[in-house]
Protein backbone atom coordinates (compact mmCIF):
# COMPACT_ATOMS: atom_id res chain seq x y z
CA UNK A 1 0.00 0.00 0.00
CA UNK A 2 1.63 3.45 -1.19
CA UNK A 3 1.89 5.73 1.53
CA UNK A 4 2.29 9.46 1.56
CA UNK A 5 6.05 9.56 1.57
CA UNK A 6 5.80 7.52 -1.07
CA UNK A 7 3.36 9.91 -3.26
CA UNK A 8 5.75 12.90 -2.30
CA UNK A 9 9.11 11.11 -3.94
CA UNK A 10 7.17 10.40 -7.15
CA UNK A 11 5.90 13.74 -7.31
CA UNK A 12 9.38 15.21 -5.85
CA UNK A 13 7.61 17.46 -3.45
CA UNK A 14 7.77 17.47 0.62
CA UNK A 15 5.31 15.02 2.94
CA UNK A 16 4.07 18.53 3.98
CA UNK A 17 3.27 19.62 0.30
CA UNK A 18 1.28 16.76 -0.44
CA UNK A 19 -0.50 16.89 2.67
CA UNK A 20 -1.58 20.78 1.74
CA UNK A 21 -2.52 18.93 -1.44
CA UNK A 22 -4.87 16.38 0.27
CA UNK A 23 -5.76 18.74 2.70
CA UNK A 24 -7.01 21.53 0.42
CA UNK A 25 -4.80 23.73 2.40
CA UNK A 26 -3.70 25.97 -0.55
CA UNK A 27 -0.61 27.94 -0.99
CA UNK A 28 0.15 25.18 -3.56
CA UNK A 29 1.20 26.45 -7.12
CA UNK A 30 -0.99 24.72 -9.72
CA UNK A 31 1.76 22.74 -11.21
CA UNK A 32 2.80 21.04 -8.35
CA UNK A 33 -0.55 20.54 -7.29
CA UNK A 34 -0.90 18.95 -10.13
CA UNK A 35 1.92 16.78 -9.92
CA UNK A 36 1.06 15.29 -6.73
CA UNK A 37 -2.44 14.51 -7.82
CA UNK A 38 -0.97 12.53 -10.70
CA UNK A 39 1.44 10.65 -8.04
CA UNK A 40 -1.60 9.87 -5.92
CA UNK A 41 -3.80 8.84 -8.83
CA UNK A 42 -0.58 7.05 -10.23
CA UNK A 43 0.30 5.18 -6.95
CA UNK A 44 -3.46 4.77 -5.83
CA UNK A 45 -2.94 6.21 -3.17
CA UNK A 46 -6.01 6.08 0.00
CA UNK A 47 -4.86 8.60 2.61
CA UNK A 48 -6.06 6.47 5.61
CA UNK A 49 -7.65 8.11 8.39
CA UNK A 50 -4.38 7.86 10.82
CA UNK A 51 -2.54 8.97 7.93
CA UNK A 52 -4.70 12.21 6.82
CA UNK A 53 -5.12 12.89 10.21
CA UNK A 54 -1.58 12.95 10.76
CA UNK A 55 -0.54 14.34 7.43
CA UNK A 56 -3.33 17.00 7.38
CA UNK A 57 -2.46 18.03 10.76
CA UNK A 58 1.37 19.16 9.84
CA UNK A 59 1.33 21.12 12.96
CA UNK A 60 5.13 22.45 12.29
CA UNK A 61 5.95 21.01 15.90
CA UNK A 62 8.02 18.45 17.21
CA UNK A 63 8.76 17.30 20.75
CA UNK A 64 11.60 16.33 22.76
CA UNK A 65 11.04 14.47 25.87
CA UNK A 66 13.63 14.59 28.43
CA UNK A 67 14.54 12.06 31.35
CA UNK A 68 15.49 14.76 33.90
CA UNK A 69 15.80 18.56 33.06
CA UNK A 70 17.24 18.86 36.91
CA UNK A 71 20.78 18.08 35.53
CA UNK A 72 22.19 20.93 33.62
CA UNK A 73 22.97 17.88 30.91
CA UNK A 74 19.89 17.69 29.15
CA UNK A 75 19.21 21.87 28.88
CA UNK A 76 22.14 21.91 27.07
CA UNK A 77 21.08 19.40 24.63
CA UNK A 78 16.90 20.95 24.10
CA UNK A 79 18.76 24.72 23.61
CA UNK A 80 20.64 23.08 20.31
CA UNK A 81 17.09 21.19 19.44
CA UNK A 82 15.19 23.81 19.80
CA UNK A 83 17.72 26.08 17.65
CA UNK A 84 17.89 24.06 14.64
CA UNK A 85 13.69 23.43 15.07
CA UNK A 86 13.36 27.10 14.76
CA UNK A 87 15.74 27.55 12.32
CA UNK A 88 12.97 25.42 9.94
CA UNK A 89 10.06 27.56 11.79
CA UNK A 90 8.96 24.58 13.69
CA UNK A 91 7.80 24.92 17.46
CA UNK A 92 9.60 22.41 19.86
CA UNK A 93 7.28 20.70 22.63
CA UNK A 94 9.60 19.96 25.92
CA UNK A 95 8.62 16.95 28.07
CA UNK A 96 10.08 15.81 31.48
CA UNK A 97 9.83 12.13 31.91
CA UNK A 98 11.69 11.43 34.79
CA UNK A 99 13.32 8.36 32.89
CA UNK A 100 9.96 6.70 33.84
CA UNK A 101 8.04 4.27 31.36
CA UNK A 102 4.75 5.18 32.55
CA UNK A 103 5.33 9.02 32.17
CA UNK A 104 7.25 8.32 28.81
CA UNK A 105 4.43 6.78 27.40
CA UNK A 106 1.87 8.63 28.40
CA UNK A 107 4.01 11.57 26.93
CA UNK A 108 4.10 9.69 23.50
CA UNK A 109 0.12 9.06 22.92
CA UNK A 110 -0.56 12.20 23.94
CA UNK A 111 1.35 13.51 21.37
CA UNK A 112 0.46 11.56 18.52
CA UNK A 113 -3.17 12.52 19.16
CA UNK A 114 -1.64 16.32 19.32
CA UNK A 115 -0.29 15.09 15.60
CA UNK A 116 2.94 16.10 15.86
CA UNK A 117 5.32 16.44 13.22
CA UNK A 118 8.10 14.10 15.21
CA UNK A 119 9.31 13.27 18.50
CA UNK A 120 13.01 13.17 19.68
CA UNK A 121 13.52 10.62 23.23
CA UNK A 122 16.12 11.13 25.55
CA UNK A 123 15.43 7.93 26.68
CA UNK A 124 16.02 4.51 28.30
CA UNK A 125 12.31 2.99 28.80
CA UNK A 126 11.16 2.88 24.80
CA UNK A 127 11.83 -0.35 23.66
CA UNK A 128 12.24 -1.48 20.02
CA UNK A 129 8.98 -2.96 19.23
CA UNK A 130 7.08 0.74 20.22
CA UNK A 131 9.65 2.58 17.97
CA UNK A 132 8.45 0.24 15.22
CA UNK A 133 4.74 0.68 16.29
CA UNK A 134 5.33 4.35 16.03
CA UNK A 135 7.04 4.15 12.26
CA UNK A 136 3.96 2.16 11.25
CA UNK A 137 1.71 5.19 12.41
CA UNK A 138 4.39 7.51 10.37
CA UNK A 139 5.64 9.28 13.70
CA UNK A 140 9.05 10.01 12.51
CA UNK A 141 11.22 9.56 15.79
CA UNK A 142 14.97 9.79 16.70
CA UNK A 143 16.29 8.55 19.99
CA UNK A 144 18.99 10.87 21.54
CA UNK A 145 21.92 10.13 24.20
CA UNK A 146 19.93 7.06 26.34
CA UNK A 147 18.40 4.44 24.32
CA UNK A 148 18.55 0.48 23.29
CA UNK A 149 21.36 -0.32 20.67
CA UNK A 150 19.02 -1.99 18.18
CA UNK A 151 19.45 0.68 15.36
CA UNK A 152 15.44 0.45 14.76
CA UNK A 153 15.62 4.25 14.28
CA UNK A 154 18.01 7.24 13.98
CA UNK A 155 19.74 6.90 17.59
CA UNK A 156 22.70 9.64 18.09
CA UNK A 157 24.69 9.36 21.41
CA UNK A 158 28.66 9.82 22.02
CA UNK A 159 31.67 7.71 22.62
CA UNK A 160 30.88 6.30 26.08
CA UNK A 161 32.70 3.76 26.33
CA UNK A 162 35.90 5.30 24.37
CA UNK A 163 35.18 8.71 26.85
CA UNK A 164 35.71 6.63 29.75
CA UNK A 165 38.96 5.10 28.62
CA UNK A 166 40.04 8.68 27.88
CA UNK A 167 39.35 9.58 31.21
CA UNK A 168 41.32 6.88 32.96
CA UNK A 169 44.45 7.02 30.68
CA UNK A 170 44.38 10.79 32.06
CA UNK A 171 44.29 9.87 35.52
CA UNK A 172 47.14 7.57 35.25
CA UNK A 173 49.23 10.11 33.27
CA UNK A 174 48.52 12.60 35.94
CA UNK A 175 50.54 9.53 38.30
CA UNK A 176 47.32 8.09 39.97
CA UNK A 177 47.79 4.53 40.81
CA UNK A 178 44.85 3.75 42.40
CA UNK A 179 41.99 4.82 40.62
CA UNK A 180 37.83 4.48 41.53
CA UNK A 181 34.84 4.73 39.42
CA UNK A 182 31.92 6.21 40.24
CA UNK A 183 28.99 4.60 37.60
CA UNK A 184 25.81 5.98 36.81
CA UNK A 185 22.30 4.07 37.03
CA UNK A 186 23.29 0.73 35.12
CA UNK A 187 20.23 0.42 33.06
CA UNK A 188 21.46 3.22 31.01
CA UNK A 189 23.55 2.50 27.98
CA UNK A 190 25.44 5.27 28.40
CA UNK A 191 26.35 4.56 32.02
CA UNK A 192 26.93 0.86 31.72
CA UNK A 193 29.32 2.04 28.22
CA UNK A 194 31.01 3.97 30.86
CA UNK A 195 31.82 1.72 33.45
CA UNK A 196 33.52 -0.60 30.19
CA UNK A 197 35.14 1.50 29.58
CA UNK A 198 36.80 2.20 33.04
CA UNK A 199 37.24 -1.58 33.52
CA UNK A 200 39.25 -1.67 30.10
CA UNK A 201 41.82 0.10 30.99
CA UNK A 202 41.96 -1.04 34.89
CA UNK A 203 41.14 -4.51 35.08
CA UNK A 204 44.29 -5.85 33.44
CA UNK A 205 46.50 -3.66 36.49
CA UNK A 206 47.29 -5.44 39.88
CA UNK A 207 45.52 -3.03 41.89
CA UNK A 208 42.17 -3.20 40.63
CA UNK A 209 39.18 -4.80 42.86
CA UNK A 210 35.65 -4.59 42.10
CA UNK A 211 34.89 -2.66 45.17
CA UNK A 212 36.36 -0.03 43.62
CA UNK A 213 33.58 0.99 41.45
CA UNK A 214 30.20 2.19 43.64
CA UNK A 215 26.78 3.18 42.14
CA UNK A 216 26.13 7.17 42.36
CA UNK A 217 22.58 8.01 40.12
CA UNK A 218 24.05 10.33 38.31
CA UNK A 219 23.30 13.17 40.68
CA UNK A 220 25.08 15.24 43.18
CA UNK A 221 24.35 13.64 46.31
CA UNK A 222 24.83 10.24 44.82
CA UNK A 223 28.26 11.31 44.34
CA UNK A 224 29.14 12.72 47.44
CA UNK A 225 27.53 10.00 49.20
CA UNK A 226 29.54 7.36 46.93
CA UNK A 227 32.94 9.24 47.75
CA UNK A 228 32.33 8.76 51.18
CA UNK A 229 32.07 4.91 50.71
CA UNK A 230 35.07 4.50 48.58
CA UNK A 231 37.08 6.16 51.33
CA UNK A 232 35.81 3.44 54.01
CA UNK A 233 35.99 0.51 51.50
CA UNK A 234 39.64 1.94 49.59
CA UNK A 235 41.19 4.88 51.99
CA UNK A 236 43.87 4.71 49.44
CA UNK A 237 42.60 5.60 46.60
CA UNK A 238 44.36 8.59 44.98
CA UNK A 239 41.95 8.90 41.46
CA UNK A 240 38.05 9.09 40.72
CA UNK A 241 36.28 9.07 37.36
CA UNK A 242 33.07 10.10 37.72
CA UNK A 243 30.38 8.97 35.01
CA UNK A 244 28.90 12.33 34.78
CA UNK A 245 29.78 15.69 36.47
CA UNK A 246 26.53 15.95 38.96
CA UNK A 247 28.63 12.85 40.74
CA UNK A 248 32.06 14.33 39.85
CA UNK A 249 31.12 17.54 41.87
CA UNK A 250 29.04 15.42 44.56
CA UNK A 251 32.57 13.81 44.90
CA UNK A 252 34.62 16.67 44.71
CA UNK A 253 31.90 18.11 47.87
CA UNK A 254 32.72 14.72 49.60
CA UNK A 255 36.43 15.19 49.70
CA UNK A 256 36.24 18.92 50.72
CA UNK A 257 33.81 17.82 53.87
CA UNK A 258 36.85 15.25 54.67
CA UNK A 259 39.38 17.65 53.89
CA UNK A 260 40.71 15.85 51.51
CA UNK A 261 43.06 18.26 49.25
CA UNK A 262 41.88 17.59 45.55
CA UNK A 263 44.27 17.34 43.43
CA UNK A 264 47.13 16.53 45.95
CA UNK A 265 45.37 13.67 47.64
CA UNK A 266 43.13 12.51 45.18
CA UNK A 267 42.45 13.75 41.54
CA UNK A 268 39.06 13.60 40.57
CA UNK A 269 37.38 13.27 36.68
CA UNK A 270 33.95 14.00 35.55
CA UNK A 271 32.09 13.10 32.10
CA UNK A 272 29.55 15.81 30.13
CA UNK A 273 31.61 18.99 30.03
CA UNK A 274 28.36 21.13 31.46
CA UNK A 275 29.13 23.79 32.27
CA UNK A 276 29.00 23.88 36.03
CA UNK A 277 32.15 22.02 35.80
CA UNK A 278 33.68 24.90 35.35
CA UNK A 279 32.98 27.22 38.67
CA UNK A 280 33.45 24.10 41.04
CA UNK A 281 36.55 24.64 43.69
CA UNK A 282 38.88 23.20 41.96
CA UNK A 283 37.67 23.67 38.58
CA UNK A 284 36.35 20.04 37.08
CA UNK A 285 38.40 18.16 34.55
CA UNK A 286 36.02 16.48 32.69
CA UNK A 287 35.52 14.33 29.69
CA UNK A 288 33.07 16.69 27.15
CA UNK A 289 30.42 15.27 25.13
CA UNK A 290 29.81 17.57 21.50
CA UNK A 291 26.14 18.22 23.91
CA UNK A 292 25.35 21.04 21.24
CA UNK A 293 26.41 19.11 18.25
CA UNK A 294 24.15 15.83 19.62
CA UNK A 295 21.02 17.86 20.05
CA UNK A 296 21.23 19.47 16.75
CA UNK A 297 22.26 16.65 14.71
CA UNK A 298 19.07 14.87 16.08
CA UNK A 299 16.97 17.48 15.41
CA UNK A 300 18.15 17.51 11.79
CA UNK A 301 17.82 13.96 11.23
CA UNK A 302 14.46 14.39 12.42
CA UNK A 303 13.64 17.09 10.28
CA UNK A 304 14.64 15.34 6.83
CA UNK A 305 11.85 12.64 7.61
CA UNK A 306 9.52 15.12 8.33
CA UNK A 307 10.23 16.68 5.11
CA UNK A 308 10.94 13.83 2.70
CA UNK A 309 9.89 10.78 4.89
CA UNK A 310 14.31 9.49 4.46
CA UNK A 311 15.38 8.09 7.54
CA UNK A 312 18.41 6.01 8.23
CA UNK A 313 18.11 3.21 10.86
CA UNK A 314 21.67 4.24 12.37
CA UNK A 315 23.68 4.33 16.01
CA UNK A 316 25.76 7.87 15.30
CA UNK A 317 28.60 7.86 17.98
CA UNK A 318 30.15 11.37 18.36
CA UNK A 319 33.35 11.91 19.30
CA UNK A 320 34.19 13.38 22.93
CA UNK A 321 36.83 15.21 24.17
CA UNK A 322 39.30 15.43 27.53
CA UNK A 323 39.24 19.05 29.26
CA UNK A 324 41.95 18.93 31.82
CA UNK A 325 41.10 21.67 34.73
CA UNK A 326 42.51 21.65 38.01
CA UNK A 327 40.59 18.80 39.67
CA UNK A 328 43.70 16.41 37.89
CA UNK A 329 46.32 18.88 37.86
CA UNK A 330 48.19 21.71 39.80
CA UNK A 331 51.09 23.90 38.65
CA UNK A 332 54.28 22.21 40.45
CA UNK A 333 52.58 19.48 42.17
CA UNK A 334 52.97 16.79 39.14
CA UNK A 335 53.82 16.96 35.45
CA UNK A 336 51.57 17.69 32.92
CA UNK A 337 51.62 15.08 30.59
CA UNK A 338 49.75 14.66 27.45
O1 LIG B 1 24.41 13.67 33.28
C1 LIG B 1 23.35 12.94 32.73
C2 LIG B 1 23.85 11.78 31.97
O2 LIG B 1 22.74 11.11 31.41
C3 LIG B 1 24.76 12.22 30.84
O3 LIG B 1 26.03 11.68 30.98
C4 LIG B 1 24.07 11.77 29.60
O4 LIG B 1 24.92 11.07 28.72
C5 LIG B 1 22.87 10.99 30.04
O5 LIG B 1 22.95 9.66 29.70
Amino acid sequence: MSTIRDVARLAGVSVATVSRVINKLGNVNPETADQVLKAIEQLQYEPNSVARGLAGKKTGTIALILPDISNPFFPALARAVEDVAHQEGLTVIFGNSDGLGLKERSYIKILKKKYVDGIIIASNTVNPEEIEHLRKDQVPIVLLDRGFDMPTCPIIRSQNREGAKLAVQHLLSRGCRKIAHIYGPQELITARERLLGYEDVVSRLDWYSPSLTVPGNFDIEGGRKAIKLLLERQPDIDGVFAGNDLMAIGALKGLRDEGIPVPEKIKVCGFDGISLAEITEPELTTVAQPIYEMGALAAKILIREINTGISENTIIKLDVALVPRKSTWKEGIDTHEA
